[in-house]
């Protein structure tokens, strides 16, 4: 049985005080990880706030992104390794924003995919799709080859507690969403494509997310699909009263 998990992607967004006032507002709110598990990813700069007004530890406390080495001369980077030490549980990795904007390639990420694994952390990797390639029919090939390239190395057992989000970067941001059906095509590719590169057992025990404008008018719809396990909100997890609506969507 995969326990659902409703994250939250704050992206570049909030300040320590505002941080610090949702996780005031939520972190005692929020469900028994045991029943619907939950996850605020923040940037590098608010997660000592984030952890330090968690009483309960419910939320898990998440980062948006890491390097591949744990320590050294990376100016400006952030270490996987202090991440861990921190108490960090989740890592997103591959974000279509990182992608787009950051130059992250499939190499890239199976690094990251790599050392958030070796700091005892574990990742929430993107897989994203764009407009372009879902017009032009390449939808299998692209999520087959994100899927693959990110995993190159990645054991049967770290696999079974992957973590990885369908996010078709034509529904991020936009306020509409991809259909239930859409979503649910998206997240059965994606674990066939474990299921081909480990197999079913691993690909029933990994979870996989839905992510683009996700909101509590829709979220009902993608959780009730049978290979969607929960979802990677971005603007809807900004407001404390809005996650909390997707986090007692049943
Ligand atoms: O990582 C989740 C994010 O990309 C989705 O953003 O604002 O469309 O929910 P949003």
């Amino acid at each position: 049985m995969r326990i659902p998990l409703i994250a939250g992607n704050w992206k570049m967004n909030k300040t320590i005080d505002e941080a610090k006032a949702f996780m005031q507002a939520v972190s005692e709110q929020v469900t028994d990880p045991a029943d619907v598990e939950t996850a605020i990813a923040a940037p590098a700069l608010l997660l000592s706030t984030m952890l330090a007004n968690n009483p309960g530890q419910k939320l898990r406390i998440a980062a948006e992104d890491c390097y591949w080495e744990d320590a050294g001369a990376f100016t400006g980077e952030t270490s996987p390794q202090a991440l861990a030490a921190m108490k960090i549980t989740y890592v997103i990795v591959g974000h279509s924003e990182r992608r787009a904007y950051f130059n992250e390639t499939d190499d890239t990420i199976n690094r990251k995919v790599h050392a958030v694994y070796r700091n005892q952390m574990t990742p929430i990797l993107c897989c994203d799709e764009t407009m372009g390639r879902l017009e032009a029919g390449e939808k299998i090939h692209w999520v087959v080859s994100q899927v693959t390239g990110a995993l190159k190395g990645i054991t049967e057992e770290q696999a079974r507690q992957l973590i990885i989000a369908y996010e078709p970067s034509w529904a991020i941001g936009s306020g509409k969403s991809a259909s239930a059906e859409q979503a649910e095509e998206g997240c059965y590719l994606i674990r066939q494509t474990v299921a081909d590169l480990y197999s079913d057992d691993v690909a029933n025990e990994m979870r996989v997310l839905y992510g683009g404008s996700v909101n509590p008018e829709n979220i009902d719809s993608i959780m009730a699909k049978p290979n969607i396990d929960g979802v990677l909100a971005g603007g809807a997890s900004l407001n404390a009263e809005t996650y909390l609506q997707l986090v007692h969507y049943q």
